[in-house]
C-alpha cells in the first residue's frame, strides 16, 4: 500500500531524474542536428537522436510498468481539486507522448532510409517502406508532439519550483533524493 507514503520510492525518483536527463540531452541533440529531409545521409548527431530515442523509449517502458504496479496517490489534499487533476493529467500525458512518441520517429526514420542502430550495436527493424507517406506525417506528428512535451515539461517544472518557493510545502521535496 502507497497511501501513507510521505515522498515517492528511490525507484521512482531514479527513473524521473534519469528520464529528465535523457530527455535533456535528447532536445540538445535535436536542437543541433541537421533537418532530416528526402537526401538526408544519417550523421553522429543523427544517429545519437535514433539512438537516446530508443533509450528513452525503453526506460519509459520499465518506468511505466514499475509505475503501474506503486501507484502513487501521495496525499496533497491541501492542493486545490483541479490543480491535483492537471498535475495527474500532465503526469500521464509525458508517458504518453514519450511512449508513443518515439515510434513515430521511429516510423519517420524507416521512411526517410535512416537505419536504427542503436549506438551503433544494436541494430533495429524497419518500422515503414522507404518513402512511406504515413510515415512522413507521423514524423510530423513526432517533432509537435515533442515541442508539445517541451512545452508541458516548463509547466511541470514551473509548478515544481512554484510549490517548493511560493507555497513552501513538500511537493518538490518528496521527488529529491533524500526528501522527504
Ligand atoms: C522521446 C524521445 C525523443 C524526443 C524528445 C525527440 C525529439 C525530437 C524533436 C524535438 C524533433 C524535431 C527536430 C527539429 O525539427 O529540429 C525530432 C525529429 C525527429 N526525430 Fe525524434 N525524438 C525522440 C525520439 C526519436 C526516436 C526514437 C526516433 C527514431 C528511432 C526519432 C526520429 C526522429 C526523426 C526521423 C525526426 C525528423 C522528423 C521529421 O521531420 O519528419 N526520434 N525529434
Ligand atoms: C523531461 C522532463 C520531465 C518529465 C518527463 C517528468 C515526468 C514526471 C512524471 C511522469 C511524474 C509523475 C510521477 C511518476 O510517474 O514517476 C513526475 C512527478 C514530479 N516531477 Fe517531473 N518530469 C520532468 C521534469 C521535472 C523537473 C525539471 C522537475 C523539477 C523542477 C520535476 C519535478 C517533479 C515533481 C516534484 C514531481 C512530483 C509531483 C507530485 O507528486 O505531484 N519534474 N514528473
Amino acid at each position: 500500500m502507497t497511501e501513507d507514503r510521505s515522498s515517492y520510492r528511490p525507484t521512482a525518483k531514479w527513473l524521473h531524474w534519469l528520464v529528465v536527463l535523457l530527455v535533456a540531452t535528447q532536445f540538445s541533440i535535436s536542437f543541433l542536428m541537421p533537418d532530416i529531409g528526402r537526401n538526408t545521409v544519417p550523421g553522429t548527431l543523427i544517429n545519437l537522436h535514433l539512438s537516446f530515442g530508443i533509450v528513452i523509449l525503453a526506460v519509459m517502458a520499465v518506468r511505466l510498468v514499475y509505475r503501474l504496479g506503486h501507484p502513487v496517490p501521495l496525499d496533497a489534499a491541501d492542493a486545490p481539486k483541479w490543480e491535483r487533476a492537471l498535475a495527474r493529467a500532465t503526469h500521464w500525458i509525458f508517458y504518453a507522448i514519450l511512449l508513443v512518441g518515439p515510434f513515430l520517429g521511429w516510423a519517420s526514420a524507416s521512411s526517410h532510409r535512416l537505419p536504427v542502430v542503436v549506438f551503433g550495436m544494436i541494430p533495429l527493424p524497419a518500422l515503414a517502406a522507404p518513402g512511406a507517406r504515413w510515415a512522413n506525417q507521423a514524423g510530423d506528428v513526432h517533432a509537435f508532439g515533442m515541442w508539445v512535451l517541451l512545452a508541458l515539461v516548463g509547466l511541470h517544472a514551473a509548478a515544481a519550483l512554484y510549490h517548493h518557493l511560493v507555497r513552501h510545502d513538500d511537493t518538490l521535496r518528496r521527488m529529491l533524493p533524500a526528501g522527504r
